[in-house]
């Protein structure tokens, strides 16, 4: 596998070409980002620790038959995945109300719901990634109405396996927000669940303490970020 020319250049996450033009690179860099961009750092050691722990995550999700884009890590900041066509949506599943529906709804953190909640938000940090429904996705083209059906399948699919897997850790998995595509080599195929897993993009909270070992450290200056991505990471077995 060649290592091409850089591609694209995200808030946390650099993507590279190769020599197969459906496979990309993903290089986890220790840049830490939040509130669409508007709060920047650098967090020794990041990389390598999301990069471990979204591959412990996609493996974990691949055995229990969840397709994904994830091949193979190859070294400790770089992950080889399939090249996607991602769709332009964000499927966020909430086990504990939180975060922005806390806000929106006025609801107390840390309130367990009865059953999972599924939201929808329209990935554009201009716009804020702003709260979308099934209807604004389908009838805007954002995607089909069976793909926004298949989200929310393999939603519940993710979340019937990483709830008990963090539940066996004593952590809650408060929610989280996955992303979806197609491989550009097979593009009517199946949808896969792409981008990654990582404490960037979920709430994790120690179940004794109720300590915070996700971005929300980061997002309300708790500090010791990176200690509690790898705490979290250690727990559920991700080898560090
Ligand atoms: P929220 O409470 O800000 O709506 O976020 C819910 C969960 O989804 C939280 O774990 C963070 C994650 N998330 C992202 O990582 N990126 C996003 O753009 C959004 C909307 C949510
Ligand atoms: N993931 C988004 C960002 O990095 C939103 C957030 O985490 O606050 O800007």
């Amino acid at each position: 596998m060649i290592k091409g020319n850089e591609i694209y250049r995200g808030k946390a996450k650099t993507v590279y070409a190769t020599d197969d033009p459906n496979r990309v690179i993903m290089h986890y860099r220790d840049d830490v980002s939040a509130f669409d961009g508007a709060k920047l750092a650098k967090l020794e050691k990041k990389g390598e620790t999301n990069n471990r722990f979204n591959a412990f995550i996609m493996e974990t999700l691949e055995k229990e038959g969840v397709k994904t884009h994830f091949e193979k890590i190859l070294n400790e900041r770089e992950s080889l995945v399939r090249s996607m066509k991602m769709l332009k949506v964000e499927c966020v599943v909430r086990n504990i109300c939180a975060g922005s529906m806390s806000k929106r709804l006025g609801i107390e953190e840390g309130t367990r719901l009865s059953e999972p909640i599924f939201e929808y938000f329209y990935k554009n940090d201009e716009l804020h990634d702003p709260m979308v429904n099934d209807d604004h996705i389908r009838v805007l083209g954002w995607a089909s109405e069976d793909d926004v059906q298949r989200m929310r399948i393999k939603t519940r699919r993710v979340n019937n396996i990483l709830k008990p897997l963090f539940d066996n850790a004593g952590i809650d998995l408060v929610d989280y927000k996955l992303e979806f595509g197609r491989a550009t080599d097979d593009p009517n195929g199946a949808l896969l669940l792409g981008d990654e897993f990582t404490p960037d993009g979920c709430r994790l909270w120690d179940k004794k303490t109720g300590e915070k070992m996700d971005k929300d450290r980061f997002r309300r200056d708790l500090g010791n970020v990176i200690d509690f991505y790898r705490e979290a990471a250690k727990r559920i077995g991700v080898p560090l």
